[in-house]
């Protein structure tokens, strides 16, 4: 154990040898090259003889290999961007293996003789595409493109593994890749093409279809129209699947792991080394010697920890290679398991034991497959072992309880010998400890078979169904005296209840001896209540939430006992029929639906693309890990690496910064603060100046105080760690919008707008309701972190910024004011962005302004990349908002008067959210003529990160309010709210906002129609009626609602865009305009327009980038006005090249294209121009409240239905259809996508993104582990999308609409479906129908809403000693 051994596996197949010295450290434009070259070598066999530990795949891959295609969008397993396939010889099976990892959690000392295939391996636009990315491509399933080679990898093994998967092989290989773009209907529909043996037939169930669904309701098939199309894309001519296409796997390795001796492997690192034995023995005589450091396997609970946490151990012993531990033995009594069996590897064999066994032996491996589906995704599942989930002692880890419920046996191994120890809560000591000695490992788990008169079962619930850890999961085993209903033992396992394991031990006793009837449910109820004592302060909060779980769970479990013993007829307790559903877990479906657009006219050109679905023009190379993002440049000679220093306090005087401890670690280069800015330390946005360092004091926690510069980011993140900030804190400090209210503390300017005489309305009305909503904020969480790099020319002060922003100019801006420099010498280069959502508009400009003075100082290029944790910690998202309502209403629904008040949660600063609130209110309105309307606008200021744009930028929480008026009116009236949205919407063909806009609705109302036809709106209602009379423990909920949306900055002057157009004589045409790619399509859209004027194919249209030296002064990509107005720009400058060309083609009429472009230049005629666009001048006049706030509104209308489970508080989205309004399209393709991902988006915000403040003001929610964005089993069973027909909107390019932003509203249907649904569950009780329901409708919040004698049970009156574990802001 004294030498490094030489660390030996493939990458792609291609043999290379990356130990060799030079490339890495002098300039890496070489390793670039020489790497994106990689395909067309023969091997590339990874020799690497220095291996560090501490390496994971996916910096390797990245920054050693240059293979940039596996991206990083989290670094702890929680998004599924970094997903490669691993391919082994299993010398067991005799086989190769392949399956997928999560290349930031996998060392690469650990891939010892395996082959790694990344998405540059699959196929490429210049060898050939694989078929899973033309198809992930063609049917429009990658917008910003930064899931998508993740989502190409996950498919890829599974057809290496199973060329004709079924519907459920793709929702599990992809349940553990999240998109935040598509809403994942397109993915889906472009990957169930390969489920049928031939790509264009057969039911869209099963892969058919062709693009199309095929069980469209006779209400759907709107084809009958004969110019409505269903199909997006077409598979005519796409690429069948051809093995012969894959790397095989390196026959070397095959023949190495053959020839495999018991040598261990060593390798040492800088801090860490590792050691991977191979015998049993030598495992245990390390353990012996070493009892601290860890065994390590799967490494998905230590990397995280040694990764992100920053816990350190210097010697890991890494225990994947010894195959006693691996191995799987059937006996008579049940299964032996090896302890680093993976969950995967555990799954099949259970799955196979289900297939095999009699059925009531394998009631025990029924409730642990189930647990299994739902515990994480399919790469951690595929990396993780059974032995690390047990012995991580993490009571949210679902396998303990279940495990332990079954009376499993660990089998421990130590130099001493081995010994038998029960698993049950006495294994767990404390949080992450169990009773084993540290020298012992876990050799295997005897998982018994269930006995004739058991009954097993597993429950877990967690804030998304599927890949979330479990607030609360239970394992429960009954064993019933044969012939009789006689406990005669009884498990109950819970985790989620308390620091470790917890078994009800009084509940289990106490039952022993009783007849299994309501009275013992009863005393089990009693019991467990006091058994199962959740700590007020438990870590994730949520305690009576918690105890109403665990007692739930029971009652499902008796029900389930009920059921068999009747079956058995041994037991006479009445089970009503309304009660079973209640044991059905919600199926997670794969999500279908059909989408409709109407197809341009006959009479336009066949080669004119404008109006035709045209994939997205990254697709391919997005597919393929072509696209580059600005992390994925090549290092720039000498670059450096920045680290923010972030404030730890909410409110406080920074008394000293003390970085010396940071300047004396390796590698640092610089330490910066307020006093390192040569120009202005200041963010200044419409006289609204921000510090880009804190300089005297802070205002929130995660606020920038300085930052690290140095050689390498580890390096830079470690040294960032070590800068010592004194503070001396402030008063006041508070988070919430109600402590804000009551230190009056507000940003100017407060906002008020009115119509008609509200207060003499009030007194009139036949009823008056005053009430609130408050819904909480989002974190935008776009896959790709913020960041840039900012490279100095070293000439003149020039600096250029590859940078991801949706504002280039405003970045510019402000690094030319930082660095008291001309913008003429700054420019920002975007090629594009991995999303943005409203996100990377304002706090980008900082961090670039920062990143530039940092390679200002150093005169080095300054890479900034921000990790997952701190972009949520500094960057902020959505405003949470309250809404204070009073509103006078009729008994027949209609709403004669409403005066709101919102309140933003602004946070520290004023960033955008004055423009924000503006828009909040004047969408108060809606689609409502509400004759008397007042409503008030306050953005409150807090010692929170500053809450800035995003998606909607105000208009969903403005446009929810109105619609919870008009929910809660209908409850009142006891009438349909669709009923009472009905009777208040505007109608007349002229209509006015309540700041006096004329607008016309008629197509909001069509929308509204065709919706509610669509979704068979009324049959459903009654549908959703019967289901909840005969349910008793689950029920349905139906809501529509209908939505006008400005479009448009309201801030006049940024309704405008420019473009540059350029000819080369060779006929190609090069775009550059002031919109920034962000996976909107905004690029193809361009790329249609000039295509349609200049009359060229699209191929002859590029867009390099968007950069500032081309297009100065662009408005942001925003306000879902970027297409109208680069679209315009682009349209003029290509109009004024025709103008030019026009007389050369009319002369000459024979003539190409490239022909005529050459005569032109011959002629001195210029083939450059630009083209502008000035959009109308938007204006409000907030003195008098009235304006035209917009250039046009998009209308729409969304209809969803979902089902609640009242004990859990888990729902399930069944059906959603939405009809969008967006004039005649360009591209029904993107403006469809754009529609069902902001939906999902909307989704999300309104039921699963929950976003944890602690009392001091600290972001709890920093990553994917702990914040949810919807997931594949999130999105609607059917997602129905149809673009209104027969309808074109004057005002913007070629008649089309902006569409952006609206769909997100759309989600709140879902949150009044769940709100129907929770009342339909208390009228039943004889509760109020009428109660408070924040957003997010959480799983807790529903449960807890749903009350019954289980909440009761639970219920724990505060002493108000117990500070809350989170609060609402
Ligand atoms: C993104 C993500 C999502 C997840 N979701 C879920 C979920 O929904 N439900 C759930 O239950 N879990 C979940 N997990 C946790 C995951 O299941 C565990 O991390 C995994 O099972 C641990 O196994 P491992 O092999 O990776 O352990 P490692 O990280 O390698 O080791 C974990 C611990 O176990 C010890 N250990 C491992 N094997 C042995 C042995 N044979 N003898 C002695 N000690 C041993 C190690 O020393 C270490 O202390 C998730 C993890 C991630 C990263
Ligand atoms: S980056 Fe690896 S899972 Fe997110
Ligand atoms: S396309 Fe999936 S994250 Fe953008």
């Amino acid at each position: 154990m004294t030498s490094t051994s030489e660390l030996i596996f493939f990458v792609n197949g291609k043999k290379c040898d990356v130990s060799f010295p030079s490339y890495l450290c002098s300039s890496l434009i070489l390793p670039f090259v020489l790497f994106s070259l990689l395909p067309f070598l023969s091997f590339f066999q990874v020799v690497e003889r220095n291996a560090d530990p501490e390496e994971v795949l996916l910096s390797f891959l990245r920054r050693k290999v240059g293979l940039t295609g596996t991206k990083y969008g989290c670094g702890g397993g929680g998004c599924g961007a970094c997903t490669v396939m691993v391919s082994r010889y299993d010398r067991n099976q005799e086989r190769v293996v392949h399956y997928t990892v999560n290349a930031c959690l996998q060392p690469i000392v650990t891939l010892h003789s395996a082959a790694v295939v990344t998405v540059e391996g699959v196929g490429s636009t210049i060898t050939k595409l694989h078929p899973v990315q033309e198809r992930i491509a063609k049917a429009h399933g990658s917008q910003c493109g930064f899931c998508t080679p993740g989502m190409v990898m996950s498919m890829y093994t599974l057809l290496r593994n199973k060329p004709q998967p079924t519907m459920e092989d793709i929702r599990e290989a992809l349940g553990g890749n999240l998109c935040r773009c598509t809403g994942y209907r397109p993915i889906i529909d472009g990957f169930k093409t390969f489920c049928g043996s031939e790509p264009s037939s057969g039911c869209c169930q099963n892969g058919g279809g062709g693009g199309k669904c095929c069980t469209n309701g006779s209400k759907m098939n709107d084809s009958e129209e004969r110019d409505i199309s269903q199909e997006l894309f077409s598979l005519d001519d796409v690429l069948p699947l051809d093995p012969s296409q894959d790397l095989i796997f390196p026959p070397e390795l095959m023949i190495m792991e053959k020839k495999l001796i018991g040598d261990a492997l060593y390798f040492q690192g800088e801090r860490v080394n590792l050691v991977a034995p191979f015998e049993l023995s030598h495992l245990l005589e390390l353990k012996a010697k070493h009892p601290a450091a860890p065994l390590i396997v799967g490494y998905t609970t230590i990397g995280p920890k040694m990764l992100l946490k920053g816990v350190h151990h210097p010697l890991v012993i890494y225990a994947g290679r010894i195959s006693e531990l691996s191995a799987v033995t059937w006996g008579k009594n049940g299964v032996t398991v090896g302890a680093a069996c993976s969950l995967s590897m555990l799954k099949e064999e259970v799955e196979r034991a289900l297939a095999e066994m009699e059925e009531e032996k394998t009631r025990g491996y029924r409730a642990l497959l189930q647990t299994l589906r739902c515990l994480a995704g399919k790469q951690i599942r595929n990396m993780a072992t059974i032995g690390g989930n047990l012995l991580s002692a993490n009571p949210k880890y679902d396998l303990s309880g279940v495990l332990a419920a079954l009376d499993c046996t660990l089998h421990v191994i130590s130099k001493d010998g081995m010994r038998n120890v029960p698993l049950n809560e006495k294994l767990f000591t404390d949080f992450g400890k169990t009773a084993l000695r540290p020298d012992e490992v876990l050799l295997s788990v005897d998982i018994p078979s269930t006995k004739p008169w058991e009954f097993v079962a597993a429950y877990r619930q967690a804030q998304r169904r599927e890949f979330a850890f479990s607030f609360v999961n239970a394992g429960m085993k009954v064993a019933i005296r044969e012939g009789s209903d006689i406990v005669e033992s009884l498990n109950i396992y819970y985790g989620g209840v308390g620091s470790t394991l917890v078994k009800p031990g009084k509940t289990c006793q106490e039952l022993v001896g009783r007849s299994w009837g309501e009275d013992l449910l009863s005393k089990a109820c009693r019991f467990l209540k006091d058994d199962v004592d959740v700590s007020p302060t438990i870590h994730g909060g949520k305690a009576e939430y918690r105890k109403t779980l665990a007692i739930s769970f029971f009652f499902k479990f008796y029900m389930q006992v009920v059921l068999e013993m009747r079956g058995r007829d041994v037991s006479d307790v009445d089970l009503p029929l309304e009660y079973l559903s209640a044991l059905k877990p919600f199926e997670n479906e794969v999500p279908q639906g059909h989408q409709s657009f109407q197809l341009v006219s006959k009479a336009q050109p066949s080669a004119d693309p404008v109006g035709r679905p045209s994939m997205h023009q990254s697709a391919f190379q997005q597919a393929t890990g072509e696209a580059k993002y600005y992390d994925d440049l090549p290092p720039v000679q000498g670059e450096l690496f920045i680290v923010m220093v972030t404030s730890t306090r909410a409110h406080a005087k920074i008394i000293n910064i003390e970085a010396s401890a940071a300047l004396k670690m390796p590698g640092v280069v610089t330490f910066i603060s307020a006093g390192d800015v040569p120009g202005t330390n200041c963010r200044l946005w419409f006289n609204n100046p921000e510090e880009l360092f804190a300089e005297e004091e802070v205002l929130c926690v995660g606020q920038i105080i300085g930052a690290v510069v140095a050689e390498s980011r580890e390096q830079a993140r470690r040294a960032a760690e070590k800068v010592q900030v004194t503070y001396q804190d402030l008063q006041p400090v508070f988070f919430t919008i109600e402590d804000a209210i009551k230190h009056e503390s507000y940003f100017e300017p407060k906002r008020k707008v009115e119509r008609g005489d509200v207060d003499e309305a009030l007194k009139n009305a036949e009823h008056i309701l005053e009430d609130e909503l408050y819904m909480g904020g989002q974190e935008h969480f776009y896959m790709e972190t913020q960041g840039l790099i900012a490279v100095p020319r070293g000439e003149n002060e020039e600096m250029d910024l590859y940078v991801a922003t949706q504002h280039g100019a405003f970045t510019q801006e402000l690094v030319g004011m930082a660095l008291g420099i001309d913008s003429n010498k700054i420019t920002c280069h975007v090629k594009r962005l991995g999303g943005g959502f409203g996100g990377k508009v304002m706090k980008i400009a900082s961090l670039s302004a920062i990143t530039a003075v940092a390679a200002h100082k150093t005169g080095r290029a300054v890479r900034c990349c921000l990790e997952r944790g701190d972009d949520m910690l500094i960057t902020g998202g959505r405003h949470p908002f309250l809404g204070k309502y009073k509103v006078g209403y009729n008994d027949d629904g209609t709403v004669v008067a409403a005066d709101i008040t919102y309140y933003s949660n602004g946070g520290c600063t004023l960033d955008e959210s004055a423009f924000i609130m503006d828009k909040a209110i004047l969408h108060m309105d809606n689609g409502y003529k509400i004759p008397n309307l007042r409503g008030h606008g306050v953005v409150c200021k807090t010692y929170l990160p500053s809450y800035t744009a995003f998606r909607g930028f105000g208009g969903p929480q403005g446009l929810t309010v109105i619609e919870s008026v008009l929910h809660e009116v209908a409850v009142r009236c006891g009438l349909p709210p669709e009923q009472v949205r009905d009777i208040n919407m505007y109608r007349e063909e002229e209509c006015y906002t309540h700041y006096k806009q004329p607008f016309c609705p008629t197509d909001m109302v069509r929308c509204w129609d065709e919706c509610l036809e669509k979704a068979d709106y009324r049959d459903r209602l009654r549908a959703v009626r019967l289901f909840n009379s005969s349910n008793r423990w689950k029920k349905r909920g139906i809501a529509a609602v209908p939505q006008k949306f400005g479009v448009g900055f309201s801030k006049g002057f940024y309704n405008q865009g420019a473009a540059l157009v350029n000819i080369y004589k060779d006929g190609s045409v090069l775009v550059t305009h002031g919109g920034t790619e962000m996976g909107q399509g905004i690029n193809t859209k361009v790329i249609q327009i000039a295509s349609r004027v200049l009359e060229v194919p699209m191929s002859s249209v590029f867009i390099k980038e968007t950069s500032t030296g081309n297009v100065p002064n662009a408005a942001p990509s925003a306000a879902s006005f970027g297409t109208d107005a680069v679209g315009m720009a682009v349209k003029d400058a290509c109009e004024k090249l025709m103008r030019r060309l026009q007389p050369l083609m009319e002369r000459n009429p024979q003539n190409t294209w490239k022909q005529w472009v050459n005569e032109a230049f011959f002629q001195k005629i210029s083939l450059s121009a630009t083209g502008f666009f000035m959009g109308p001048p938007t204006d409000v006049d907030w003195e008098k409240g009235e304006g035209h706030a917009y250039y046009y509104f998009t209308y729409g209308a969304c209809c969803s239905e979902v089902e609640i489970d009242c004990l859990t508080g888990d729902h399930k989205n069944i059906r959603t259809d939405i009809v969008m309004d967006v004039g005649k399209s360009i591209n029904p393709a993107l403006d469809i996508g754009q529609v069902e991902g902001g939906f999902v988006q909307g989704v999300g915000l309104y039921t699963i993104e929950e976003l944890q403040f602690s009392m001091d003001g600290v972001l709890m929610t920093r990553g994917p582990s702990q914040y949810k964005v919807p997931a594949l089993s999130d999105v609607p069973a059917q997602l129905n999308v149809h673009l209104l027909a027969n309808t074109e909107n004057p005002h913007a390019i070629y008649l089309s609409k902006g569409i952006g932003e609206p769909p997100v509203f759309f989600g709140s249907t879902v949150f009044f479906a769940i709100k129907a649904a929770i009342a339909a569950a208390r009228r039943e009780r004889g509760l109020g129908e009428t109660f408070p329901l924040s957003s997010p409708a959480t799983a807790e919040r529903i449960r807890m809403a749903c009350q019954d004698q289980f909440t009761q049970m639970a219920s724990s009156p505060t002493d108000g000693t117990s500070p809350p574990w989170c609060i609402d802001v």
